[in-house]
């Protein structure tokens, strides 16, 4: 029966087995797992690999520094990614390792194949050698004093004898790839690069060392002095494992994961490789973007590497999973702040998903025992809450473009506007029964939809709403509605605010102290921030709040009393300014963190928009808009700015954002503020 079901293969890259794994690598695990997780759910057979890449010179000079073998220095790295997996509720079905005796055979059988076909060929290979990247590198890559960009070491000089991999051969055959398969370089911002550089002209590439200098690697099978090991070794892993399980119908594979720097080895080394030894090429290599911590790039050196396991036992594993992903579009560099953490998961889990789900099983409760009603007659509005929760064809299209971000957008706008509903029709009010009934059987209908689609980003949570309502667990392809009398179960709180230690806040005001004090426009922090979602406030009518993407991962949540002037509609994506270091406050018991600039001439209000990207500063001549002290809402109020209907001015001189002027969306002549 299997065998009829869509075949969806999908892989991280293979970690190196010499340190500790971070942050970074479980990034691409769970992302990986989110995928793999949804095409289970939506019929597909699902293969899904990681492993380790366990050669090279790394691990051979770490297993002498502890002076072990390299295979027990390896083996005994393992339990650590293992556990990431564990603890992270990764399903993959397989974990590769390049030490293992049938991958080593199969790398061995893939040279033979490429040696017979004239691809390899022996040379000699003279060249700057980084040792923590296992490469070679050109002069020009590397800083000043062949130090290397990655390691800040210095590269040393090398020469010997290699077998290379005849790679300039395939520069055609890779360029018709990247025309034929436009899906192949995903996502598109890295395309152009690969396509440039491959047009630029393709290096032989060294794909063994000498046994003299290095032996722990795989053996060539025509030349017993030599080991491959890095590229040739570890990309053909995808291919050995499948068939280590006698799973080659798999391939090829739906979806290579990767991060942006291994990119330019998968979309061109190991496409020539498979072209060379007689395979069909994989269908996708998606290259994600880096995390950085607080801004700065993880490193021991700063001390800064988070630790996956000891993160999610913090912060928790949902929670994890879910901002990792939601944070920021799938395929940019993010950054990992303490701050749009909590913001997160007190927005979003906590108030959005975690309030329904409790708010409907208190009613539930409250109202029918704990039982979930028939509905005998749906009301209009009823009718099309539950046609709106009919969003399976976009969702399933992000995500199998992998736009997380985007699938995880649209599951929240069908979340929020469920809770504007409640808030709408009071069911605690509701005098009617038969209405009451059809209220409750359709937001129990909500709670059970949201489950189902959030299942595969936070496994766990998913597992908790079944149990707390008695809910089966059930795939895309088949339904079934909840029964009338349907007992529910006990509740259970989702998730828990999470406030933030003074700690860091008093460190900021520190450095906050050394900036030497800022007068009139210099004082501001004016950024150019797109309008990402609007919601009504709960508590006040006239006020809306506002998510506003700052770019860099700083989203901040602000709110304004711009409902009376704009629609949602209207407001969102519209590029504005934000005043982003004003102090934070609470409006109406909501967060806000900053003021959006609008202009008005007491009667009619328009917003001030830039035509510049997420977080450019503002300029006004030679004055920029980039203060990091944070002032007050009085401060900002004695800066005074004015709209000409055109062009917003401080003292006579127009405010532009990457040169180009700021204006108003309604040709409005007063104050802004
Ligand atoms: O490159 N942000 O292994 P590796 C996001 N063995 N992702 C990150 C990251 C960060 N800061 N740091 C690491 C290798 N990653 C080779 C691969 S494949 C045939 C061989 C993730 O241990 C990301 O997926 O250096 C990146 O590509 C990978 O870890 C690199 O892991
Ligand atoms: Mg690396």
């Amino acid at each position: 029966m299997s065998d009829n079901k869509k075949k969806f293969y999908i892989t991280t890259p293979i970690f190196y087995a010499s340190g500790k794994p971070h942050l970074g690598h479980a990034y691409t695990s769970i992302a990986c797992d989110v995928l793999a997780r949804w095409k289970r759910k939506t019929g597909h057979e699902v293969f899904f690999l990681t492993g380790t890449d366990e050669h090279g010179q790394k691990v051979a000079e770490k297993a002498k520094e502890n002076k072990i073998s390299e295979q027990e220095y390896v083996d005994s790295l393992i339990p650590n990614f293992k556990k990431v997996l564990e603890t992270l509720n990764i399903t993959n079905d397989f974990f590769i390792r390049t030490t293992n005796e049938q991958h080593k055979a199969f790398v061995q059988k893939m040279l033979s194949l490429c040696y017979e076909k004239g691809d390899i060929y022996l040379g000699e290979y003279e060249g700057l050698y980084c040792v923590g990247c296992e490469r070679y590198y050109t002069q020009t890559e590397l800083l000043e004093g062949n130090i290397c960009p990655d390691h800040k070491k210095p590269c040393v000089q090398m020469k010997e004898e290699s077998y290379f991999f005849k790679l300039s051969k395939y520069q055609d055959k890779l360029l018709e790839l990247f025309e034929k398969n436009p899906q192949f370089l995903s996502p598109n911002q890295h395309a152009n690069e690969i396509i440039n550089r491959v047009k630029e002209g393709l290096r032989d590439i060294s794909i063994s060392r000498n046994k003299k200098t290095l032996t722990w690697g795989i053996e060539i099978p025509f030349d017993k002095n030599h080991v491959t090991y890095v590229w040739f070794d570890a990309l053909f892993n995808y291919l050995s494992a499948l068939d280590m399980n006698e799973k080659m119908e798999f391939w090829p594979a739906d979806v290579h994961l990767v991060g942006k720097e291994i990119n330019w080895f998968h979309t061109v080394y190991w496409p020539a490789f498979l072209m060379s030894a007689g395979f069909e090429m994989p269908k996708k290599v998606f290259a994600h973007g880096w995390w950085t911590v607080e801004g700065h790039k993880m490193s021991k050196s700063l001390g800064n590497v988070l630790d996956p396991i000891q993160l999610s036992e913090e912060l928790g594993k949902d929670q994890l999973r879910y901002y990792l992903l939601s944070i920021g579009t799938f395929g940019d560099d993010l950054n990992f702040t303490k701050e749009s953490f909590a913001e997160k998961i007190n927005n979003e889990l906590n108030n959005d998903f975690g309030n329904l789900v409790s708010r409907v099983h208190t009613l539930l409760t409250k109202y029918f025992g704990g039982s979930v009603p028939s509905a005998e007659k749906l009301d209009k509005e009823e009718v099309e809450l539950t046609m709106s929760l009919n969003f399976f064809p976009d969702f399933d299209a992000h995500m199998s473009a992998l736009r997380f971000k985007e699938a995880l957008d649209l599951l929240w706008e069908k979340i929020r506007t469920v809770n504007a509903y409640i808030n709408k029709v009071e069911p605690w009010k509701i005098q009617d029964t038969k209405r009451l009934e059809s209220v409750l059987s359709v937001l129990t209908f909500a709670v059970q939809t949201f489950a189902r689609y959030i299942e595969c980003f936070m496994p766990e949570t998913a597992q908790r709403i079944r149990k707390q309502y008695n809910f089966e667990e059930q795939d895309f392809s088949s339904f079934t509605a909840i029964p009338a009398g349907h007992k529910i179960g006990e509740k259970d709180n989702l998730f828990s605010k999470i406030t933030l230690e003074k700690k860091a806040e008093t460190k900021k005001e520190d450095s906050e102290k050394k900036e030497e004090k800022k007068t009139g426009f210099a004082s501001l922090n004016l950024t150019v921030g797109e309008i990402i979602e609007v919601s009504e406030h709960p508590d006040a009518e006239k006020l809306f709040i506002e998510k506003i993407d700052l770019g860099n991962g700083d989203i901040r949540q602000i709110v304004s009393g711009l409902r009376a002037y704009y629609t949602k509609e209207e407001m969102l994506h519209k590029k504005v300014i934000v005043v982003a270091n004003l102090k934070p406050a609470k409006l109406r018991g909501v967060r806000s963190e900053g003021m959006i600039l609008a202009a008005d001439d007491e009667e009619h209000v328009g917003l001030v928009l830039a035509d510049a990207e997420r977080g450019t500063q503002i300029s006004c001549g030679k004055l920029q808009a980039n203060a990091t002290t944070r002032i007050t809402v009085d401060d900002f109020f004695a800066v005074e700015m004015k709209s000409t209907g055109k062009e917003i001015h401080y003292e006579n001189t127009a405010l532009t954002a990457n040169k180009k002027a700021l204006y108003t969306d309604r040709n409005i002549v007063g104050n802004v503020r």
